[in-house]
């Protein structure tokens, strides 16, 4: 299945801050206990190449991708370690040129037209709305949906287990990312995604 597909098939995309590639198990092994197979691991932390390699070895069915990547450079370690979407929390347009050359999905953030029409004419139809709940959460989104009808957005910061669904409810949006299902112990992780799999 196309990785588009799939995220859009999974709803949520947890983003997950590694300190150590020791919290692999805990942290991504909780995700895929928890029914929600797929992560976002952030190049905010100089294990994230690492981690991503990790989680593949251990987890081969889920879906990792790295998130925070910001520069060429951490888009081919991405890569290398084997992430399978690149996620930035703006348009980086190296790392654009970089997921283009390896045909790797591509998700810029965005917080405003001018950013869609930048993104768009280089291609792209699906953007992370960056950071979500500041910039005018879902009724930002249904008013930039309403001007750019081709675009489906993957809204992400400050969405939890309360605002979730809302945004989910409208078809513009493909999934929602979020850092929320990600924290506290493994059996906390586990708990907060099997109630996001019962929930969707
Ligand atoms: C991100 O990088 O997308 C955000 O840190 C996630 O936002 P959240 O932590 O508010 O969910």
């Amino acid at each position: 299945m196309d990785i588009i597909e799939k995220i859009h098939e999974l709803k949520v995309v947890p983003v997950v801050v590694l300190n150590s590639v020791d919290e692999v198990e805990d942290k991504i092994g909780g995700l895929v206990e928890g029914k929600l197979p797929v992560a976002e691991i952030t190049f905010r932390t100089a294990c994230a190449a690492e981690a991503i390699k990790k989680s593949i070895e251990l987890y081969p069915d889920a879906l990792i991708g790295a998130g925070t990547v910001i520069n060429a450079k951490q888009c081919e370690a991405a890569i290398k370690a084997g992430a399978k979407f690149i996620v930035s929390p703006g348009f980086a347009d190296d790392v654009d040129l970089v997921c283009k050359a390896h045909d790797i999905p591509y998700l810029p953030g965005i917080a405003t037209p001018t950013e869609i029409i930048h993104a768009i004419s280089l291609g792209h139809k699906i953007i992370k709305f960056f950071p979500a709940s500041i910039y005018g959460g879902l009724k930002a989104i249904k008013s930039l949906a309403a001007v750019f009808p081709d675009v489906k957005f993957l809204p992400t910061g400050g969405i939890n287990e309360d605002t979730y669904l809302e945004y989910l409810a409208f078809d513009k949006i493909i999934a929602v990312g979020g850092s929320w299902m990600t924290k506290g112990s493994h059996e906390e992780i586990v708990a907060k995604c099997l109630q996001i799999h019962e929930g969707k």
